[in-house]
């Protein structure tokens, strides 16, 4: 095990998806826990235990906590390209989570990643809201599994769902997949969810959809990277009514959009992958459909 010089703590064997890597993954102490909000120690030990068990540091011994900020002379966090890479290819949508509290610093993480995120003319529409309330999140997760079922009943009557799904050939698994979408038990997690911030942005401002994306995306990412699991769900507000309803449930005002609930918890699962187009088909060069010449 190697320490960092550099004050960071240093993982030696990150283990992503099933792929073991022998290099180390270097994160600054910063990007964890700045000096400005650092945790207690207890909390320190907890988060340390919680990155070796989240599926993206698998080995406890592997990790080293120090003291101290890792800054290159820029004052950026020493973090290499690969490493930011791997935080994102090791990120999976989380839909079963253990039911152990998450600390309010960490979600103060979240968003303060949430927070600074891009927006078009800075106008920084999001808001976020901290459901923890048992009765919110039950209601929240019978809209979502409501208008999930819709959802998906409709693609399977249009065909959509078979397509999606023609890859798979074990019909068993096939028509349990295809129950699972159309009842719309495919959502409900989101009752069970420690918490859900609920990401809602301010419809008077040009980019509206795209900002309340990035704050959502940092989120995750940041969540991922202190072992916490999350998952989009848009369930509950992708249909018109289900949209007023979780409104007036969580006392949106008028003016204001619930872009994308966001469930978050310690990871109770390690999904595999979902698989991704490669580069070359979503690539290309001066103009679409313009491929790189081999
Ligand atoms: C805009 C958006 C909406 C989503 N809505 C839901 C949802 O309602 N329910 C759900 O279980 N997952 C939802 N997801 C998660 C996607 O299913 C997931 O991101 C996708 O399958 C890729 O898997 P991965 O996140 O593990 O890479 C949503 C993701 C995004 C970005």
């Amino acid at each position: 095990m190697a320490r960092c010089k550099r004050g960071c703590f240093s993982i030696r064997e990150v283990s992503c998806g099933g792929e073991a890597k022998a290099a180390p993954l270097r994160l600054s102490h910063n990007v964890i826990a700045p000096a400005s909000a650092r945790l207690a120690r207890n909390d320190e030990r907890e988060l340390r235990h919680s990155l070796c068990g989240s599926g993206f540091f698998d080995s406890a011994s592997s990790v080293l906590w120090q003291e101290g900020e890792a800054r290159s002379k820029t004052g950026r966090s020493e973090l290499s390209m690969d490493d930011i890479l791997e935080i994102m290819k090791s990120r999976r949508s989380i839909r079963r989570y253990k039911q152990k509290d998450v600390p309010d610093e960490l979600l103060d993480k979240i968003m303060e990643a949430g927070r600074w995120s891009p927006s078009g003319d800075n106008a920084q529409p999001w808001r976020f809201i901290v459901v923890r309330d048992p009765e919110v999140k039950k209601a929240m997760g019978k809209i979502a599994t409501e208008g999930s079922g819709r959802r998906f009943t409709a693609e399977y009557f249009t065909g959509h769902m078979q397509e999606r799904f023609k890859g798979l050939k074990d019909e068993e698994k096939k028509a349990r997949a295809f129950e699972k979408l159309r009842s719309g038990a495919v959502s409900s997690f989101l009752a069970d969810a420690p918490v859900v911030i609920v990401v809602c942005a301010k419809l008077d401002v040009w980019d509206v959809p795209y900002d309340a994306a990035m704050a959502t995306q940092n989120m995750q990412l940041m969540a991922h990277a202190l072992g916490l699991g999350t998952c989009v769900v848009v369930a509950p507000v992708s249909d018109m009514r289900d949209d007023l309803k979780t409104m007036g449930l969580l006392n949106v005002p008028h003016g204001y959009k619930i872009v994308a609930p966001l469930a978050i918890g310690y990871p109770d699962e390690s999904p595999n992958p979902r698989p991704r187009l490669p580069l070359e088909d979503i690539v290309f060069y001066e103009a679409f459909g313009e491929r790189r010449e081999k």
